[in-house]
């Protein structure tokens, strides 16, 4: 069985938008960096998939999100939007696409967009702005990203809840509402207190999307990988897994490689077979086949 409505139409931005305030169930959002990942989020019934810079610590090893750039999220983007799904598909702007500047950063989303993104996120508050704005109006949707912002991880000492002390928190909530003032139609909330969130989603007029910030969120967002199973861990509290895929794939291979070893695969019914006339000329040898 699977959560998607086919008959539904495709989500777009002012769907996502609408969903603030309308009484709804929460927004559910997940990650996907390929097409079969993609297909999964899809019929599993999700309002969006996020192309995270996730994908270079999740997929390709990284240890953290800086090591991958706009070329690689180019990729990554294709090959979800190549799975044509409802779920609206936003891309990450990856570390540096964005902090050199308005021209620099119209240029990346451009880029995303053509790979086949309908938004991008970027992370950061009023100090992005500009780049939002001019972002924006390149009539590319923006979703905003603020707590815990990976790509911050250095400056901020390490990946830790933020918004806990009285005044970082009321740093956070102006953010969020200058992000919505610029126009943002939705705020991703990473790792801050459930308290905050709250206040921040009471704050602004868009939907919040949480991953670690509690309940009181308008959606909720998690990594594919991390709710099905598909890594060692350990898991982050804020993580919920659904499926122990990993397990399951490493008892599927060695199934694999123990059938092998014991002869046990292929079956006939998993092999070509050839006539007979094939079967007696290859066995009586490539000289006779030639008289013959
Ligand atoms: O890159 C990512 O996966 C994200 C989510 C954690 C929100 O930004």
């Amino acid at each position: 069985m699977t959560g998607a409505d086919p008959t539904s139409i495709p989500r777009s931005v002012p769907d996502v938008r609408a969903r603030k305030g309308a009484g709804g169930p929460p927004l559910a959002m997940v990650t996907a960096y390929d097409t079969p990942g993609a297909r999964v989020a899809d019929q599993g019934g999700v309002d969006l998939i996020l192309v995270g810079d996730s994908v270079a610590m999740v997929v390709l090893g990284h240890p953290d999100t800086l090591q991958i750039g706009v070329r690689e999220m180019v990729h990554h983007v294709s090959a979800v939007a190549r799975a044509r799904t409802r779920a609206l598909v936003v891309a990450d702007m990856p570390w540096l696409s964005y902090h050199r500047g308005p021209s620099d950063a119209v240029a990346n989303a451009g880029r995303l967009v053509r790979a086949g993104a309908r938004a991008v996120k970027l992370e950061g508050g009023r100090k992005r702005l500009p780049v939002v704005t001019a972002i924006l109006d390149a009539e590319v949707p923006v979703m905003g990203h603020l707590g815990l912002t990976p790509q911050s991880l250095h400056a901020i000492g390490g990946y830790r809840a933020q918004g806990r002390g009285i005044g970082q928190a009321w740093e956070l909530v102006d953010d969020a509402v200058a992000l919505a003032e610029a126009g943002c139609f939705a705020i991703v909330l990473e790792a801050v207190p459930v308290v905050l969130a709250a206040a921040i989603t009471d704050a602004v007029p868009v939907p919040t999307i949480g991953i670690g910030a509690g309940p009181a969120c308008d959606g909720q967002v998690l990594v594919l990988h991390d709710l099905l199973g598909l890594h060692p861990g350990p898991d982050p509290r804020f993580v919920r897994r659904y499926a122990s895929l990993e397990r399951d794939a490493v008892a599927a291979v060695a199934g694999f490689a123990a059938d092998v070893r014991a002869g046990r695969f292929p079956v006939e019914a998993e092999s070509y077979a050839g006539s007979d006339e094939l079967a007696a000329a290859l066995a009586a040898g490539r000289g006779a086949s030639k008289a013959g």
